[in-house]
């Protein structure tokens, strides 16, 4: 039975507090409000993949216990097949500290606990899920061993792959790149893995060149409000793919819709031009930057226009 897309990846739970700014070392400040969400990386991936009419495979762990309880619940809410999300015995579920300024901005900090104990028995198990897959995604709040074991086995059974390193490493394994068919991360992550800055356009093209030569096929760099650059065959021209201005409210996992809905796009529609794709997906995460919230912000199909479909 075909799956469109499967998440090798990281399950948290947020813990969000929205205040004016991100307070200083040593410092305390008043923010206004908190809530629980729903997060990591990878999940959130997942969760926008399915929301847009995917037909999506977890492989995730959490941990025994009321985090992770509630995330399974959360999954199956979303129509995500949980076959593959273990629950560790021994770990607590991955928590994510967040903490959102009234610019939209956020500073965040994980701790990964079952997240970690995902590996290639897991793997194995999932192999009838991965392999059968149209699209594969891996992020890096799992063991960086797991995602490339994941994104490798994908390979091997002809299965598109989107890898995003996020949280960004600076000595990435450049194994991950020849395994990467679209290798997707953000201006800070490109500025990490290349070692140079990436704060203007012209700076992002260079950038994309310099990780299409490391060996992934192709090459997204997410720019925030200016859209994203998109960089295929290596010396032909990278392009900037525009976005619409957006008031933003709250920016955490916009690019985790973005990554989700890139997604749904290469198994639904594999055909479509990489930077048509990237426009889409543009638009999606637009929206979820107009609302409060991770996965609470992410649309569904019915919630955007019908030319995106
Ligand atoms: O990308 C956003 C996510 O990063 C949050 O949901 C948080 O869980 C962290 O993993
Ligand atoms: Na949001």
């Amino acid at each position: 039975e075909a799956i469109d897309v499967v998440v090798v990846g990281s399950c948290m739970t947020d813990l969000v507090s929205q205040a004016p700014r991100l307070p200083k070392a040593g410092e305390t400040i008043h923010g206004h409000k908190f809530f629980i969400g729903f997060g990591g990386k990878g999940a959130n991936q997942c969760i926008q993949a399915a929301r847009l009419g995917a037909k999506t495979t977890m492989v995730c762990k959490v941990g025994k216990d009321f985090f992770g309880d509630n995330y399974i619940q959360n999954f199956k809410d979303n129509g995500v097949n949980t076959d593959f999300v273990g629950q560790a015995s021994d770990a607590a579920t991955g928590a994510a500290s967040i903490i959102v300024n009234n610019a939209g901005e956020n500073a965040i900090v994980i701790v990964a606990g079952a997240n970690m104990l995902l590996g290639s028995e897991e793997l194995h198990k999932a192999l009838p899920a991965i392999g059968h897959a149209k699209v594969l995604v891996c992020q890096l709040e799992i063991s960086p061993q797991t995602s490339l074991q994941a994104l490798r086995m994908a390979q091997e059974n002809k299965v598109k792959t989107i890898f995003n390193p996020a949280p960004a490493i600076p000595d990435l394994d450049t194994d991950f790149y020849r395994a990467s068919d679209v290798f997707c991360c953000n201006e800070s992550e490109a500025e990490l893995l290349t070692a140079s800055p990436v704060s203007n356009l012209e700076e992002a093209h260079r950038a994309g060149q310099e990780l299409l030569r490391r060996g992934c096929s192709s090459v997204i760099i997410t720019l925030g409000p200016q859209g994203c650059v998109v960089v295929e065959t290596q010396g032909s021209p990278s392009k900037h793919v525009q976005t619409t201005a957006v008031k933003s409210v709250d920016t955490t996992g916009a690019g985790d819709s973005f990554i989700g809905a890139l997604a749904f796009y290469m198994a639904h529609y594999p055909s479509m031009p990489l930077e048509e794709m990237a426009r889409r997906a543009n638009q999606v995460a637009g929206l979820s930057v107009q609302t409060v919230g991770t996965q609470t912000s992410y649309p569904f199909k019915k919630d955007l226009p019908a030319e995106l479909f």
